[in-house]
């Protein structure tokens, strides 16, 4: 196969996951998050090429192409995967990216892993990217990718997208190795955030730890003799693909199957996450059970549906707030369910796309609560999906998305009564004035899509982007 393309994107995972069967046999499925959810229909529009591991361990996979679009598999063994993928990246970084919601933990051979997959990949990718390419690196897996990219090829334009939040200066000096991955993302030409607030937390830090200083022109750093592009660019939804797919007939019919299948309660409150500690899923549990212990709603009022995506289901933090979760699900149903009426219906599955529209589509109140979250595209899906302009969201303050949204019901996910509280509005709100928050919602949502923010980062990398 041709190792020559114009726009290697390089990532933890592959749009698609291969899945081992009992049989023994193997099938693709698409892989679970955000960054795929916003990267996918991007890259496959530009015929890009596709670098990240098949998602099982010990496992050679032979380049292939999909729809147009290249996939190079990495190959990381089961130890590089306890180390490099459930440790370094998802038991130290994530946690301490998101503001040390779980305490995170240090430990010497996870970073030692991290280093040598990350060498592994710059390495992979060098023999991917077309002579004066455009390789275009996502998340905190990566981190050390652009220094040791650039090192192997100096001709390649190298972005890097941080799809977390980038941690506060106290939080991020807390990490041994700061001032290494600080080098290894210094190594990009443009290093994109979600937010403002992200830029300048790295700023602050890239003169502090790797004697970066201000370029000539705002949000640039001088490095060496290089100059470093940062900037805020906001992660989107392909809106309009969503808004067609909530249109469909099918999608409408099986919606209204989904309410007369729940028994036809006034409003249906949804959740929809994958199952993440940061998502505050234990936070809108303990304010439905208030409302219901309060008497302030019955469950001919209102049931909850929770989405669940199994999550990194090794990983210590995770199980044990899958328990959490698990035992506050049955205690709610044990104190107000009835037979055949459950208070919450807790599916621990994916679901295909098409039938999370319709539970966007059936929900009346839609609940995104994170502790922390880089953006959160649940809340800007659900808002997609309500072309009726009807649907009322309440919002944690501390997701990236609420810097755009603010028609939502914003809250404090700690503030258990603002929780509460915003719920019960939500529930009870007047058809006027939820119908003027959601056409505010989708004004913003509908005209700011995923092809804009990558659109809007090629740019800042300099690549010339065709006009639609
Ligand atoms: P994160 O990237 O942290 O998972 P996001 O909210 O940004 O959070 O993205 C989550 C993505 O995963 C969304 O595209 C959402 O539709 C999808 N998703 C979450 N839960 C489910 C589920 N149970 N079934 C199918 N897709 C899901
Ligand atoms: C978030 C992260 C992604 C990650 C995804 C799924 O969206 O930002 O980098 O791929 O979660 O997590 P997983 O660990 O299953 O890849």
């Amino acid at each position: 196969m041709a190792a020559e393309a114009d726009l290697v994107v390089v990532a933890n995972r592959l749009p698609v996951d291969l899945e081992q069967l009992p049989d023994g046999s193997t099938r693709w499925k698409r892989s679970p998050g955000g960054l795929v959810t916003a990267l996918e229909p991007t890259l496959r529009s530009r015929e890009g090429a596709w670098v990240g591991w098949p998602g099982v361990p010990d496992t050679d996979v032979e380049p292939l192409v999909e729809d147009g679009l290249t996939l190079h598999p990495v190959r990381l063994s089961a130890d590089e995967i306890a180390d490099y993928y459930e440790g370094f990246s998802n038991a130290t970084l994530w946690p301490l990216y998101h503001d040390v919601v779980a305490t995170p933990a240090f430990h010497r051979h996870w970073w030692r892993a991290y280093t040598r997959v990350n060498q592994r990949f710059a390495e992979e990718t060098a023999k991917v990217a077309a002579q004066g390419g455009v390789v275009w690196i996502q998340d905190y897996q990566l981190q050390l990718v652009p220094g040791m990219l650039r090192e192997l090829r100096p001709d390649l334009r190298i972005g890097f997208f941080l799809h977390i939040p980038f941690p506060p200066v106290e939080l991020f000096r807390q990490l041994p190795w700061r001032t290494r991955v600080m080098e290894g993302l210094l190594g990009a030409d443009v290093i994109g955030f979600h937010t403002e607030g992200g830029v300048r937390n790295f700023q602050w830090l890239a003169s502090e730890l790797a004697g970066a200083s201000d370029g000539r022109e705002p949000d640039t750093l001088r490095v060496g003799s290089r100059t470093v592009r940062l900037g805020a660019f906001p992660i989107s939804i392909d809106s309009s693909k969503l808004d067609a797919l909530a249109r469909a007939d099918t999608t409408v019919k099986r919606a209204a199957e989904l309410r007369a299948e729940l028994g036809n309660p006034r409003r249906i409150i949804l959740g929809v996450d994958r199952l993440d500690y940061t998502k505050g899923i234990d936070v809108r549990l303990r304010a439905f059970h208030e409302l219901l212990s309060e008497e302030r709603i019955t469950i001919d009022d209102a049931v909850m549906i929770q989405l669940a995506t199994p999550s990194r289901e090794r990983v210590e933090h995770y199980r044990h707030m899958r328990d959490q979760i698990e035992l506050s699900v049955g205690r709610i149903n044990g104190e107000y369910a009835r037979v055949g009426h459950p208070a919450v219906h807790y599916l621990h599955q994916s679901l295909p796309r098409e039938e999370l529209a319709a539970f966007y589509l059936a929900a009346d109140v839609m609940l995104v609560t994170p502790l922390r979250d880089g953006m959160n595209l649940v809340a800007k899906e659900y808002v997609a999906c309500r072309f009726d302009e009807s649907g009322a969201l309440v919002l944690s303050e501390f997701t990236g998305a609420a810097i755009e949204l603010t028609s939502a019901l914003l809250v404090n996910p700690h503030d258990t009564d603002g929780v509460k509280e915003a719920l019960f509005a939500a529930l009870t709100m007047n058809d006027e004035e939820r119908g003027k928050r959601m056409r505010s919602l989708r004004a913003q949502v509908m005209s700011h899509d995923v092809d804009r923010w990558a659109r809007s980062f090629l740019e800042a990398l300099g690549v010339p982007v065709p006009s639609e």
